[in-house]
């Protein structure tokens, strides 16, 4: 092979590659996020016969091609558990708990395979400890601090395991090119390595990736299309919840969602979740909304809080905890336009509770709801559940899956919901009562304000 070194930029943020320095990059818009880095070019070896096609028909699929993890969120996130070869990127801020999630899902693997831990974060003693805290004892796990990546596959080739973590990509390099640790190159090279690995060896590879709250650190970003599935881990540091959500799943769907607890001895999955998110809410207090958002295949009720104050300054502070802040701002907009509040003098904090990052507009009346609640200094009712989107006319719209919505309302004992008045699933044979909403003063009414 013959190599040849050259000099690279590259935007940190989505490695845009370009020949000269740039101040701002055209793919991705970011600022100042050119860094220079050697590329080596190396010129791969032509290979010496082809791998001969086959009939879709005739290729044969192993039949226990799933391999559990152990968890049942973690395997439903997955679609259904590992698949030999894939190849994983699991993303987070640090100290979210990747670690301890990784480890422990190598606790139940290890039972029945081989599991190499490389890290290059941690020492084997403190990883030893980690594990003690986790319960694990004598579980096929290879421990390596290694972090030169040519060392991991000396030990990847003795050791032959059938999954393999990677802690944290960051922290790896590969002697073969120049750029330093935890840069954009060394992290796609040694991906690159891993992939090939990966699919010539059915190994699983899973390589944990560190982003900071704005997504805006080398590496992992620009990963994610190369491997086969996505995942990301996040939470409110200060809560004990923790979700991991698929992002991008090549062997199953991209939009579900497992949910665990941090506790003293590692994470616990909710298989309940409705009910965890609802436990510590005090009843009847003004500014509380119980509402279900849909996330991959089902339902989850939880609890939105509103509190609106009057401010100390003359531009009202806005406040947004686990919601998009600019959608935050637009249902404050439409409740002045379209109902009259007067909300331009006062702050206005809105929270998902528990720690629960929500994405869905079908959650927006409920937060108008918990907005108008706190203001009018109101409490809604504790059998009553609010569900839809609201659209800058103030009208109520549509949610997908408002059948399993209502569904999961049922089972936690809710009596009654405002609904979307439009909306095509409407469940039938329902027993909770269903009351519709064709706008938001409607809503409003239908709370008796
Ligand atoms: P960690 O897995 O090290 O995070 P990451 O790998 O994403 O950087 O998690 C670190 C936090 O988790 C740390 O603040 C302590 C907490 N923790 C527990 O609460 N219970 C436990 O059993 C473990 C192992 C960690
Ligand atoms: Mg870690």
């Amino acid at each position: 092979m013959k190599k040849k070194t050259k000099t690279f930029f590259y935007c940190s943020n989505c490695g845009y590659e370009s020949l000269k320095w740039l101040g701002k990059c055209p793919d991705c818009s970011s600022w100042n996020s050119f860094v220079e880095e050697q590329q080596v070019a190396t010129k791969n070896p032509t290979p010496k016969e082809a791998a001969a096609p086959e009939m879709i028909g005739a290729i044969e699929i192993k039949k226990d091609m799933r391999i559990s993890s152990g968890f049942v969120e973690v395997d439903r996130v997955l679609g259904g558990g590992f698949i030999s070869g894939e190849i994983l990127l699991l993303s987070g801020e640090p100290g979210i708990g990747k670690s301890t999630l990784v480890l422990q899902i190598a606790k139940n693997l290890g039972r029945d395979y081989k599991v190499l831990y490389c890290s290059g974060e941690e020492s084997k003693e403190q990883i030893k400890y980690r594990g003690n805290r986790l319960g694990i004892t004598g579980e096929s796990i290879l421990v390596s601090a290694e972090n030169n990546f040519e060392n991991v596959q000396r030990i990847i080739e003795k050791e032959q395991p059938d999954f393999l973590v990677i802690d944290s990509i960051q922290t790896m390099y590969t002697s073969e090119i120049e750029s330093a640790q935890g840069t954009v190159a060394q992290a796609r090279e040694i991906s690159a390595k891993l992939l090939k690995l990966a699919k010539n060896s059915a190994m699983t590879v899973m390589i944990i990736g560190h982003i900071t709250k704005d997504g805006g650190i080398a590496g992992p970003k620009v990963l994610e299309h190369m491997v086969d599935a996505v995942l990301y881990f996040e939470g409110e540091r200060y809560y004990q919840y923790r979700s991991l959500r698929s992002y991008k799943n090549r062997f199953g769907s991209s939009s579900e969602i497992g949910i665990f607890e941090m506790a003293e001895e590692g994470l616990v999955e909710v298989l309940n979740p409705s009910k965890f998110l609802l436990q510590e809410r005090a009843e009847e207090a003004p500014g509380s909304v119980i509402t279900a958002v849909y996330e991959g295949s089902r339902a989850i009720l939880l609890e939105v809080q509103a509190l609106v104050s009057d401010s100390h300054y003359n531009q009202g502070r806005r406040v947004a905890t686990g919601y998009d802040y600019n959608r935050i701002n637009m249902i404050i907009a439409v409740l002045e336009k379209k109902i009259g509040l007067q909300l331009s003098g006062s702050d206005i904090y809105v929270n998902i509770v528990g720690g629960l990052k929500v994405s869905e507009p079908a959650v927006d009346l409920a937060i108008a709801l918990a907005i108008t609640s706190s203001f009018r200094n109101k409490s809604i009712d504790k059998d009553l559940m609010i569900i839809g989107e609201v659209g800058l006319s103030g009208e109520v719209r549509s949610v997908s899956n408002l059948d399993q919505r209502i569904a999961e309302a049922e089972k936690m004992g809710f009596a009654k919901a405002i609904v979307p008045v439009h909306n095509k699933t409407l469940p039938k044979g329902a027993k909770i009562s269903l009351m519709k909403a064709s706008n938001l003063a409607e809503a409003i009414r239908l709370t008796e304000f």
